[in-house]
């Protein structure tokens, strides 16, 4: 076989690894796009091949778990069903009875309702930080803390958590970091070379990239992701499809180029409503003026495409703002091919907003790939548009 056609014997970039690692030409009759194994058993009687059954493993699975561990720097990745699955996978692989867990208080809230209501019938206690400092952090362990989970920038508020500092602290204390990198995408951000466990990505979002899968992994080294395989995802049994991985892998292939076109416009996008005399905030970690824009720098090499914005008015007038949007569709989803808004924020009075730490009036723009300059032309005119109230 040809040197060059064995890619993952040296340094890939990301980009190659997303469009060819794992092609294996050789073993498909040369098909550009490797086949999907969509079936349930493996028979044994002519090959001893390995694979028996596809809830523990697939072929196809196999690629994409391939894929996204070397997009990660990472031994191995599992896939699962979704997102949350992979999320409560890697709390479950951690956490005992009577076990304490630290967690930033504006985590994607079913996280914080595994936590904070679910897991706590079984002893599990969660103390919620803002996050903002590894002191905070530390003030927060207990004897019995098991993991720091982290997600970082958060999806609602955009802040961040030193994954450096916070992996150090626990690495010192013999506490598992496990951190959702569902925003950044491995191709901006590894938590795993600033010292982080485990990472868990919600593959509905950017890796999927098409807004037509619901799909999670989980990324680590090879000792703490093998047992995931027959306990945590065997047992729950929330394995991938192979069809879904298909799909996934197809998202795959364009997420450098994806990415970038999302980082690029979201800039724009950013920089323009900050400047607009009807914004009176944007929360987004590329802009300067974010408070953690050094912090982001350090930690990562990119951004994706979801902000915040607060526009200066009423309720009612926000509102009306969303309706008017013509390329935004309203929805909680984010990191498709798609612009959406939504309003995490609108409808929080003044005491919710406070205890949560989200802004009163906030907005979530998920900026999709539709061109720049029409997204500003379509907020522009909804910004002017609104109804002062
Ligand atoms: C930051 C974050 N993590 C995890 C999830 C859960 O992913 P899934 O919907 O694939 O279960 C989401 C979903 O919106 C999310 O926004």
């Amino acid at each position: 076989m040809d040197e060059t056609r064995k890619p993952a014997e040296r340094a890939m970039s990301k980009e190659e690894i997303c469009t060819h690692l794992g092609d294996e030409y050789d073993r498909h009759l040369g098909a550009i796009v490797p086949p999907i194994f969509q079936n349930t058993l493996f028979t044994r009687k002519t090959t001893d091949h390995g694979y028996s059954y596809t809830r523990a493993a697939n072929p196809t699975i196999e690629l994409a778990e391939k894929k996204i561990a070397a997009l990660e720097g990472a031994e191995e990745a599992r896939c699962f069903s979704s997102g949350m699955a992979a999320i409560t996978a890697a709390l479950m692989t951690v956490m005992e009875k009577d076990c304490h867990i630290v967690c930033p208080r504006n985590v994607y809230p079913p996280t914080k309702a595994f936590l904070d209501d679910y897991m706590a019938k079984f002893g599990v206690d969660t103390t919620f930080v803002s996050g903002d400092s590894a002191d905070e952090f530390e003030r927060a362990l207990r004897p019995n803390t098991k993991a720091i989970y982290l997600e970082t920038p958060l999806s609602n508020v955009f802040a961040l958590q030193d994954l450096r500092a916070v992996s150090a602290l626990a690495r010192s204390r013999g506490i598992v970091t496990i951190a959702d990198n569902s925003w950044a995408t491995p191709m901006y951000q590894n938590p795993i070379a600033h010292g982080v466990d485990l990472v868990v990505h919600s593959a509905s979002k950017y890796l999927g990239g098409h807004s037509d899968i619901i799909a999670g992994v989980m990324v680590g080294s090879r000792e703490r992701l093998e047992p995931v395989t027959h306990r945590e995802r065997g047992l729950f049994g929330a394995s991938m499809d192979p069809h879904q991985a298909w799909l996934l892998i197809r998202g795959l292939r364009t997420l450098p180029v994806r990415m970038r076109q999302h980082q690029e416009s979201a800039l724009r996008i950013a920089a323009f409503l900050e400047a607009h005399p009807l914004v009176e905030r944007v929360l987004y970690p590329g802009l300067p003026s974010h408070p953690q824009y050094e912090l982001g720098r350090s930690q990562m090499s990119g951004y994706s495409g979801l902000l915040g914005f607060v526009p200066k008015g009423s309720r009612e007038a926000i509102a009306g703002l969303m309706k008017a949007l013509r390329l935004f569709e309203e929805g909680p989803s984010w990191g498709g091919f798609e612009s959406l808004v939504n309003s995490p924020g609108l409808w929080l009075d003044e005491e919710a907003s406070r205890r949560s730490g989200i802004p009163q009036g906030l907005l979530r723009v998920s900026i999709g790939l539709e061109h720049a300059d029409a997204l500003i032309e379509d907020l522009d005119a909804a910004l002017h548009g609104m109804k002062r109230g």
